[in-house]
């Protein structure tokens, strides 16, 4: 899907809007402080349920309002919409009319991914970052996961409620079993897919750093020794994971690592070429979503001056017209769109009165559409 018309109301400083969005591609200037990111956020919100500035609620409704609402009409004429209320912390999903109450009910329909200047910290963050990169793919490529992840969240729940209460030891085996069972049912999705993932990553590198794709190698961890079999383990580690109360080993302590000549990719590549990469990744589970073809996807690129010259941009700008998602972009000059522009120009015989990209400017929270 892509959303076609996106409206806000009381989200951050944006000023209550509806604005229209060309299917494909989209430009989003303003200076620093308009209100670009929270444009961004905003569209963001509905494919994740969660921004990915802020886990506190408060943050996202304005300043002076207690509730905010975002809604979209997708490519496919539906209509998607959430509000939080952070006075009654009451959370209301409509779509196409019809209320839900559970956040999963919309973002199943909404696949956004994005890359700002804070995804830099897939490479220098934890491991709860990859799994998170991951298991967003996973969830819209693979349709069960969704289902073995929340099986599996509940098992290591109770597992790890037995690990802390000394007097449930009795149950630690009746959950241990269970657990391994399910940690193992989620490591096969995620094996298919890190190697689906891998072949993707291929080609978008190939687009994108050229100069390093025969370079990279992604080694993973499917949380505990591959070789070894899972019981074995927690059996001989029975006595640590009790005295530290929770489970040691299992498909949560999953990671991915991504490798350039065997090292890792924020002392190998410079801050220029890291965006490149993270570009090229998320490139390819966008393109593994898109042909799984439930939802288009779509694909944010926050302040994209940063870091990038001239030439990576005119890389990007390709990578981009081969990648059948859509786009929105912001950034703080014009002048840092031009190779995107050049390209997305209509030639002059072309008959089509249609644009092939959408400009918007922002200032103080205040959108309008900016005519070339
Ligand atoms: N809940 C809120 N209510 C009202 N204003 C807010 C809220 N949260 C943040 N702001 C303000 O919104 C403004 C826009 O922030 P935003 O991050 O979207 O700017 P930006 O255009 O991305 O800037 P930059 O180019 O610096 O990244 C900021 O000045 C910020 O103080
Ligand atoms: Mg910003």
């Amino acid at each position: 899907m892509s959303v076609l018309k996106l409206t806000t109301h009381n989200f951050r400083n944006l000023k209550s809007t509806t604005l229209d969005f060309h299917p494909d591609l989209n430009f989003v200037i303003g200076d620093n402080g308009s209100g670009k990111s929270s444009l961004l956020e905003a569209v963001f919100y509905l494919g994740h349920g969660k921004s990915y500035r802020t886990s506190n609620l408060v943050n996202l409704v304005n300043f002076q309002e207690s509730q905010f609402t975002v809604s979209i009409r997708d490519g496919n004429d539906r209509q998607l919409g959430v509000s939080r209320n952070v006075s009654n912390n009451e959370t209301q999903i409509r779509i196409d009319g019809k209320r839900y109450s559970r956040l999963s009910d919309l973002v199943k329909n909404v696949a956004v991914q994005i890359v700002t200047p804070e995804s830099f910290k897939l490479f220098i963050g934890g491991a709860r970052e990859r799994r998170r990169f991951v298991d967003l793919g996973l969830f819209h490529v693979k349709h069960h996961f969704s289902v073995q992840w929340r099986e599996f969240s509940k098992v290591l729940k109770q597992r790890n409620a037995c690990l802390k209460s000394n007097d449930s030891h009795s149950m630690l085996s009746y959950w241990t079993e269970l657990f391994c069972r399910h940690s193992l049912e989620v490591a096969e999705s995620r094996e298919n897919y890190v190697s689906e993932l891998v072949a993707e990553l291929k080609i978008w590198t190939l687009l994108l750093l050229p100069k390093i794709e025969q370079d990279i190698t992604v080694q993973y961890s499917q949380g505990w020794n591959q070789k070894k079999d899972l019981l074995e383990i927690l059996n001989a580690n029975k006595e640590r994971e009790l005295s530290y109360g929770h489970s040691l080993f299992g498909a949560h302590k999953f990671d991915i690592k991504f490798l350039i000549n065997r090292r890792v990719i924020d002392v190998k590549l410079s801050r220029g070429e890291q965006k490149l990469f993270l570009l090229a990744l998320t490139f390819a589970q966008a393109n593994l979503i898109k042909k799984v073809k439930r939802v288009k996807p779509i694909l944010l690129i926050d302040d994209v001056g940063a870091e990038l010259d001239d030439n990576s941009r005119t890389l990007l700008s390709n990578a981009i017209s081969e990648l059948d998602c859509q786009v929105i972009i912001t950034a703080i000059e014009k002048n840092v769109l031009e190779p995107f522009l050049c390209q997305s120009k209509v030639p002059e015989n072309e008959i089509s009165k249609h644009e092939n990209f959408k400009m918007f400017h922002v200032e103080h929270g205040q959108i309008s559409v900016m005519s070339e």
